[in-house]
């Protein structure tokens, strides 16, 4: 099996943040405890992809060196190339194309934060299937702000639109596609839409029409947040803090996960733990280790569907 590429497109000017933004990427602002983009990248992590691209604007470029370097210490490869101009998410493909090579590809979209128990299995589901694209949608309240889903009574897709002002359905699509490599060809056919960006939508309508686009549903025990607007991004920043506060583990943490897959090891968790130790972060990865070495290992995220007695 040719391993999958991933992709993160944390580009554009995120301007309905502004002034939050003015200075710095949306997908470095903090949720809660940690830069935004580090919880696409965990879900890319935990799907098993090693090989990842961040695309970015040129402003921002330095600030994600500075943060992930090449992502060998975290026991993956990290690579950086620049948007010019914010002219659609199917841009960051034709920009991501000599590294993604004959590979199949999952672009994720910077600023989504997915987090659910089933949720893994459904996307690995999608990164074993080599003949299929896939993607995902989710029901939310505001499906107008989306590309939305429509389908017939049988729950058979009939058709994608973007942002559309009457929408069919409550079902937004996710900003998580898998994609097989031959969709590279057809994102050369797209012609701007018009607000004069190639559009995402387009591309998984036309996959759709070619019977290649697989669409699964995220239950209602997944969540995926939105962090568009300042409410959204400080109700998301909640949201992580609720669930790590009560359960005592983190959402979203690429060394946990890297050490999870066994990407690093012990000594490579406790050395990352070290700078980190003053934020109660790198307190949380030593933790990590001890509670492995312990009987209670099962505390920190680890716990299996059911205990035999
Ligand atoms: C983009 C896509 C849209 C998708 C959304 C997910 O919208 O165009 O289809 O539902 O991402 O976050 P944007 O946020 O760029 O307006």
């Amino acid at each position: 099996m040719i391993h999958r590429k991933g992709i993160i497109l944390a580009g554009g000017s995120g301007t309905r943040l502004s002034p939050i933004t003015n200075a710095i990427s949306k997908q470095l602002v903090p949720i809660y405890d940690k830069p935004m983009i580090y919880y696409p990248l965990t879900t890319l992590m935990m799907v098993g992809i090693k090989e990842i691209m961040i695309i970015t604007t040129k402003r921002d470029e330095k600030a994600f060196r500075t943060l992930f370097k090449n992502g060998n210490h975290l026991g993956i490869s990290i690579k950086y190339a620049i948007q010019d101009n914010p002219d659609g998410i199917p841009q960051a493909l034709l920009i991501a194309q000599e590294f993604i090579g004959d590979s199949p590809i999952v672009l994720v979209l910077g600023d989504n934060i997915f987090h659910g128990s089933n949720l893994i299995q459904s996307l690995k589901e999608a990164n074993l299937d080599d003949e299929n694209s896939t993607i995902f949608a989710y029901p939310v309240k505001d499906p107008e702000r989306y590309g939305v889903v429509e389908f017939d009574g049988n729950y058979n897709v009939l058709n994608i639109e973007e942002k559309p002002k009457d929408p069919k359905t409550n079902y937004a699509v996710t900003g998580l596609y898998f994609y097989q490599n031959q969709v590279i060809k057809k994102i050369k056919n797209l012609k701007p839409s018009k607000r004069g960006e190639l559009e995402i939508t387009d591309l998984n309508q036309l996959l759709l029409s070619e019977h290649r686009l697989k669409i699964q549903l995220l239950g209602r025990g997944a969540a995926w947040l939105d962090t568009g607007t300042c409410d959204s991004l400080h109700e998301a920043s909640s949201f992580i803090k609720i669930i790590e506060q009560r359960q005592g583990f983190k959402i979203g943490c690429p060394e946990e996960v890297s050490w999870r897959q066994k990407w690093i090891s012990d000594q490579q968790l406790i050395k990352l733990s070290k700078s980190l130790l003053k934020s109660g972060y790198g307190e949380y990865l030593m933790q990590l280790i001890d509670s492995s070495n312990s009987k209670n290992k099962y505390l920190l995220g680890n716990t299996p569907n059911s205990i035999k007695s």
